[in-house]
């Protein structure tokens, strides 16, 4: 059986949480493998809202085993907490949840510098989610990281933090803020250290026996394609490579073990934090996607920028993946427009360009070029077949499709998991 994986296709909040709870039921394995609590994956089931920030999006289903890969950046405090919401209403994760021992840890020192720096007046700023992903990343980079089997080893643990702590707390002095004291945050990691233990494992090894086995693997993304690191709106990125390119590093797992690909896109775009957004728009349509789309952080309760669908950035993320399917959602948010738009190209320099510009200078600069095409009236959200949906809808996916070169596998008209319209439901 072939792993598949579900990689945001734009700047993240594409859907994906709600995609892989969706098909995690054909699933033996789940696994995050980059990005940290930056994420917030929303899953609605029978009513009841889940937004996960680090719990992989199929532990709604039992019987299925969930991994925390090793190109994680895991917040202690925040997975004890989603795992806590869940021991609330009675279920029990042991044996079902799986932490890489390899994952480098957050600490609380990582989230002040990430708030200090987003606060300062000089330099970049990137609107972060505050969730000390950068510092933690940047200190794997400069192996001088924890990770999660330093942090379950109280001597290990007292040794690599007080270096840490000496180091960090000059670099948050500096930057105006108040410094952490080494015992208590040696404390509370104590106390996060005896609680993780036994979630902790080599899980690149398992994953690599699972997919010998022959069981169903399936790597669900953070962020997305135009949030990487390499691939991204450097420097208007997150700290991970957040596209399928990060699946073999980030999981342990041979590049040829990925699979099939499918990129989530809304049927519009958004995007949260600073950084260009060439199909961006402003006034009144903005709002109505706003506001129909429901277009606010999970993570940060922030109003997501707006935009049309844009057909250079997903063609460049399609082809950097090399996406089999996509799954389209929000759909159902653009019923009741006269008209709907795509961003077909952009004028830059007074140059039109047909593909994405790749340099964040020149894609700064890009104006976009959009065409439209005529809406529809009706409300989409009892649609779960593809002849369902009005004449106008159809060709607009179907213009979605032939212009970015890669055929639907899923339409989502809706935030539920049976809002869903699936090419083929076997
Ligand atoms: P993720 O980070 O990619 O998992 O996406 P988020 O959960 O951050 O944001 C997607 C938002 O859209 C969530 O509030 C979902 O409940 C919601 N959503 C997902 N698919 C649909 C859809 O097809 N229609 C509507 N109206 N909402 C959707
Ligand atoms: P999911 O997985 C949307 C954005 C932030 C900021 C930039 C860097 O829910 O799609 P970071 O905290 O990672 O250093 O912030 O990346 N960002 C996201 N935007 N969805 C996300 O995750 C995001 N995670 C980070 O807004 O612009
Ligand atoms: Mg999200």
């Amino acid at each position: 059986m072939p792993a598949t994986s579900v990689i945001g296709a734009q700047w993240g909040d594409e859907g994906k949480g709600k995609i892989i709870d969706l098909i995690a039921d054909r699933a033996d394995v789940v696994v995050r493998f980059q990005g940290g609590a930056n994420a917030g994956h929303t899953v609605i089931v029978g009513g009841k809202k889940h937004v996960f920030h680090l719990l992989p999006s199929g532990i709604l289903h039992e019987g299925k085993l969930n991994v925390i890969g090793n190109g994680v950046v895991v917040d202690p405090e925040q997975l004890l907490a989603e795992i806590d919401e869940f021991a609330g209403d009675g279920i029990d994760l042991t044996g079902r949840l799986l932490v890489s021992g390899a994952a480098h840890v957050v600490m609380p020192y990582h989230k002040a510098i990430d708030r200090l720096q987003e606060g300062r007046k000089a330099g970049v700023v990137i609107g972060t989610t505050g969730r000390g992903i950068g510092p933690a990343y940047a200190d794997k980079s400069l192996r001088s990281g924890l990770r999660v089997w330093d942090l379950v080893d109280e001597k290990r643990l007292r040794h690599k933090l007080h270096a840490n702590v000496e180091d960090k707390n000059k670099r948050i002095t500096a930057l105006g803020g108040k410094p952490v004291g080494f015992e208590d945050v040696f404390r509370q990691a104590a106390e996060w250290s005896w609680k993780l233990a036994p979630l902790v494992a080599d899980t690149g090894k398992l994953l690599r026996a699972a997919l010998a086995e022959g069981r169903h693997v399936f790597f669900e993304g953070a962020q997305g394609v135009m949030l990487d690191i390499d691939h991204g709106t450097y420097p208007f990125v997150t700290s991970s490579n957040a596209d399928s390119l990060g699946i073999a590093a980030g999981a342990g797992v041979p590049p040829r073990a990925i699979g099939r690909q499918l990129g989530v896109s809304k049927a519009y775009c958004t995007r949260v934090g600073e950084g260009p957004f060439p199909s961006e728009l402003s006034g009144e349509i903005a709002d109505r996607l706003r506001e129909g789309g429901s277009e606010f952080g999970a993570t940060t309760g922030r109003p997501r920028r707006c935009g049309w669908f844009d057909v250079p950035a997903a063609r460049y993320a399609a082809a950097l993946c090399g996406f089999d399917g996509l799954c389209i959602t929000k759909l159902d948010v653009l019923s009741g427009l006269r008209h709907v738009g795509l961003v077909t190209a952009y004028e830059v320099d007074g140059r039109i360009l047909e593909e994405w510009p790749g340099d964040t200078e020149l894609v700064q600069r890009a104006k976009p070029v959009v065409e439209t095409f005529p809406g529809w009236k009706e409300k989409l959200g009892e649609a779960r077949r593809y002849d369902d949906l009005p004449p106008a809808a159809r060709a607009f996916v179907d213009e979605i499709c032939e212009r970015v070169g890669v055929p639907w596998e899923l339409i989502s008209v809706g935030p539920a998991r049976e809002a869903t319209i699936v090419r083929d439901p076997a």
